[in-house]
């Protein structure tokens, strides 16, 4: 049985580190394990223009305790009002990695996002001609849309649509919840990736729903039937390089979290590696893993990777990990899988 295996240090393609004391409290968890990681920019205000994203990025490094390596790869906060000059400057500087389209209303901070896609057109196609991604938000927001089809429905009527609009556009369908999320991303043959969150490959919607309503499992897109977290767990541990790591590790305090009207995001920056090798294992793929969490995004996004190496090890106790992070905004709560996992991070 493997008790130990050692891969480049990971990335992670989809993270929330928000701003001030959260994220003071929060980027160590993730800075201890990860090389780098794609920094979504839903701040309140929202990190829209070259020069917010450049500020953000010196306020994270200002964050990184002593002794501690992390780069932050910077993301814009697609609005109707985004200047295609701009975005273009900031990718050719190397400042910003993506552009994110958060369709308006779709979740968390996403009121100024786009409301009609024709009208940031034009920097859409200045991004595919610069070869820098979009990275999707992929749910529509029409009220008259099942919350549990709204990634489905997002795929048939805007994002295939808008692929065939702006040809060699690059996109990252994130955090995607559904079979037809794993499909779709299937029947593109370049051009298009698909990341998938730690708490997605463990939790179906039951665990959200049964038994009394358990807060700390609600995120969007919102957990999906078992037959949609079977295909993703399948995708994540097949190979195939169209598949990445992005955790949406998206801290909110307990008080906004176990409310009448409670926040969506799950925290699993702390025990990520631990659980994806828990669940590699499972599905007999933990060979698989290093390309998952630490390969297939460098090469789609054309970076290298990391030189250096993270061990995981499996041990005959079952790891434990804090219930909570005490960030100066308030507790946290560390993702709670509901089974004992015995891989840890060494050292
Ligand atoms: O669960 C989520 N939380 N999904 C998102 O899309 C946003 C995120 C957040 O910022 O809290
Ligand atoms: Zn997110």
């Amino acid at each position: 049985m493997t008790r130990t295996l050692t891969i480049p240090r990971p990335d992670d393609w989809h993270l929330h580190l928000r701003d001030g004391a959260m994220l003071q409290g929060v980027l160590p968890e993730t800075a201890r394990h990860f090389a780098r990681a794609i920094v979504m920019p839903n701040l309140v205000p929202p990190v829209v223009t070259a020069a917010d994203a450049a500020a953000y990025r010196s306020r994270i490094l200002a964050a990184l305790p002593a002794g501690m390596t992390f780069e932050p790869l910077m993301t814009l906060y697609l609005t109707e009002g985004t200047e295609p000059a701009d975005v273009v400057a900031a990718a050719r500087s190397g400042l910003v990695k993506a552009v994110k389209l958060y369709p308006a209303g779709a979740t968390t901070n996403s009121h100024g996002g786009v409301r009609d896609l024709d009208r940031v057109r034009g920097v859409l196609e200045a991004m595919a001609e610069a070869g820098l991604p979009l990275c999707v938000h992929g749910e529509v927001t029409t009220a008259e849309v099942d919350i549990f089809d709204r990634e489905a429905v997002f795929i048939d009527t805007v994002l295939d649509p808008l692929r065939a609009r702006v040809p060699g556009l690059r996109v990252v369908m994130e955090h995607i919840t559904t079979r037809q999320g794993v499909d779709y991303a299937r029947s593109v043959p370049q051009g298009l990736a698909a990341t998938i969150t730690t708490h997605h490959l463990i939790i179906n919607r039951n665990h959200i729903l049964v038994g009394g309503i358990k807060p700390h499992y609600y995120c969007l897109p919102v957990a999906k039937r078992e037959e949609h977290r079977l295909a993703l767990r399948e995708a994540a541990t097949s190979g195939d390089a169209r598949f990445f790591l992005g955790t949406d590790s998206a801290p909110h305090i307990d008080a906004l979290k176990e409310h009448a009207c409670g926040c969506a995001g799950c925290f699993t920056a702390t025990n990520t590696m631990p659980l994806l090798a828990h669940v590699f294992e499972e599905m007999g793929a933990l060979d698989r893993l290093e390309g998952f969490a630490s390969r297939n995004g460098p090469a789609f996004y054309g970076l290298p990777v990391n030189d250096a190496t993270l061990t995981l090890v499996k041990r005959d106790s079952a790891t434990q990990w804090p219930a909570k992070i005490e960030t100066g905004a308030g507790p946290v709560t560390v993702f709670d899988p509901g089974f004992p996992v015995f891989w840890d991070v060494a050292g």
